[in-house]
């Protein structure tokens, strides 16, 4: 992967911008620093590896050369992403998951924005705000996809099993081919991003619906119900003691009840 092979593959997605790294630390955070230097909305950072990738909840990211898919957009607020904050949890996902479905694959989202296949973990998203006082300047979206087999993490560094694309298909994928299919649909769907249809397509997604779940925090909180999909905001929606109550994303994490993966 080099700068000029995704310029010519990406040309006819409107980028505000495109920086290749072969080795970096965290595109989000190369992301959010050039989001506060000026960098226009639907900017990207792309990198073949990280050494200091992050996932949510503070867990570290696996990101080896050659074999992952790792990239950060930069999305300037707009009206529906300011009255809707919580659905960009969803977008990078439900953007994930189709290219998935192009490829004749079957995923699901763990709520908020895990994609897995075989119940096992695709990828992840990881969306981060960059303030100028109390003014939202940007949002970053950070995406990893393990799309060769060399970019499973070892099963002892993760706390749910990881799968790839090429695991799954069978055969590789080309990573810039995943990263466009993947580009084209985060396009399409921000512009649909305040409507129903999104809210609709982003719950059609989710995995364990009317199963019983617990989601839990990263203080060790947990709440547990039964599964029932999304509230407006994105926020997951459990009937637990016959209450209805709606849990924001943040740094929540969801499992089925009485399954010790997290
Ligand atoms: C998660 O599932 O915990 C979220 C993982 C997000 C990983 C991506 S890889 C590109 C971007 N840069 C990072 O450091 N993290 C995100």
């Amino acid at each position: 992967m080099n700068l000029e092979e995704l310029q010519a593959a990406l040309a006819e997605v409107p980028l505000g911008g495109l920086r290749f790294y072969q080795q970096v630390g965290s595109t989000n955070d190369e992301a959010a620093s050039w989001a506060s230097d000026g960098a226009a909305d639907f900017a990207l950072v792309v990198a073949d590896e990280q050494t200091a990738g992050r996932g949510r909840s503070g867990n570290k990211w696996f990101t080896p050369s050659g074999a992952a898919l790792a990239f950060s957009f930069i999305l300037r607020p707009t009206q529906a992403q300011l009255s809707n904050p919580g659905r960009l949890a969803g977008l990078g996902a439900l953007a994930v998951s189709e290219a998935c479905e192009q490829n004749g694959l079957q995923p699901v989202i763990k709520w908020p924005n895990d994609v897995l296949l075989s119940g096992r973990k695709l990828a992840g998203v990881l969306v981060e705000s960059v303030w100028l006082g109390k003014e939202l300047e940007a949002s970053i979206m950070g995406v990893g996809v393990n799309v060769l087999a060399g970019a499973v993490p070892p099963a002892n560094a993760t706390a749910y099993p990881a799968t790839s694309l090429e695991t799954e298909l069978g055969h590789p994928m080309d990573r810039i081919a995943v990263l466009r299919q993947i580009l084209r649909s985060i396009w399409r769907w921000r512009g649909l991003l305040g409507t129903d249809e999104f809210i609709r397509t982003w719950e059609a997604h989710l995995a364990f619906r009317s199963r019983e779940v617990t989601l839990t925090d990263n203080q060790g909180g947990a709440l547990s119900g039964t599964f029932l999909g999304l509230d407006a905001d994105g926020s997951a929606r459990l009937e637990a003691n016959h209450r209805i109550i709606a849990v924001r994303a943040g740094e929540m994490s969801l499992r089925l009840k009485d399954d010790r993966m997290s």
